[in-house]
């Protein structure tokens, strides 16, 4: 589904991402995981068209997308859920669901996805007439994660969505992912939560000052010996 072939990335003379190379297959949670600063947000950036690699291969479904704009990637169903929720507080919950859909045509459908959204997360159709500043973290997290979902993504990139969440909320997302992946969406999936993530994902790589330095079943990572030690803390 996604294919990324020896990516590298700037901002001005800062190298962030150093000739990375990474897949993912249909029906895939693969994590990316990394220290602060490693490049997990850059390569998110990348694929979703905020920057463009200098050089390079990017393929979604097949199709080159690494010069296109981050509008057309969007319509071709690749979601980026970003990093700290970005959603809109002055509006609605239900606004900014709208929003997820504002390339979207197909009223009925998306009546309908609205609906799926409200259902698997009761709490945002409790408070859809609530002003989205005032949710808790984890609900804004949700709401993030709901409005990407109205852009009915095949694919849907998700960066650090348990970041600064109560450890009893940290379970509730993965168990969302997990449960957004069982029903036919794909995932990239990029955590500081080494432990949490490799749980739900199937394949793993992990990313160490913009390159790649290991990948692999998402079991036999968790037991790896340098990840152990520099990721999940034992
Ligand atoms: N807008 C930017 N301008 C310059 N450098 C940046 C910018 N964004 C990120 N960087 C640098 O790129 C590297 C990777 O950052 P980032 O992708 O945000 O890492 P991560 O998401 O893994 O924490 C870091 O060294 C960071 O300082
Ligand atoms: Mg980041």
């Amino acid at each position: 589904m996604l294919q990324i072939q020896n990516i590298d990335v700037f901002y001005g003379s800062i190298h962030a991402l150093h000739n990375v190379s990474l897949e993912v297959n249909k029906g895939e949670i693969v994590t990316l995981i990394g220290a602060n600063g490693a490049g997990k947000s850059t390569l998110l950036k990348t694929v979703s068209g905020l920057l463009k690699p200098k050089n390079g291969d990017i393929r979604f479904m097949g199709k080159p997308i690494g010069g296109l704009s981050a509008q057309s990637i969007v319509s071709l169903g690749l979601l980026h859920c970003p990093e700290g929720r970005r959603i809109f507080a002055n509006m609605t919950v239900e606004e900014n669901l709208d929003l997820g859909a504002y390339l979207r045509r197909d009223k009925e459908a998306i009546k309908k996805d609205l609906d799926a959204v409200f259902q698997r997360f009761p709490i945002l159709s409790e408070r859809r007439k609530q002003h989205a500043g005032t949710l808790s973290g984890g609900e804004q997290q949700m709401l993030a994660i709901g409005r990407a979902l109205m852009g009915k993504p095949n694919l849907l990139l998700l960066d650090e969505p348990s970041m600064g969440l109560a450890p009893m909320l940290v379970q509730e997302i993965f168990r969302v992912v997990k449960e957004i992946n069982e029903s036919g969406t794909t995932v990239l999936l990029v955590e500081q939560n080494a432990s949490q993530a490799l749980k739900i994902a199937h394949r793993a790589y992990v990313l160490e000052t913009g390159k790649v330095v290991l990948s692999g079943a998402a079991d036999e990572l968790a037991n790896a010996e340098e990840v152990k030690l520099a990721y999940l803390g034992h």
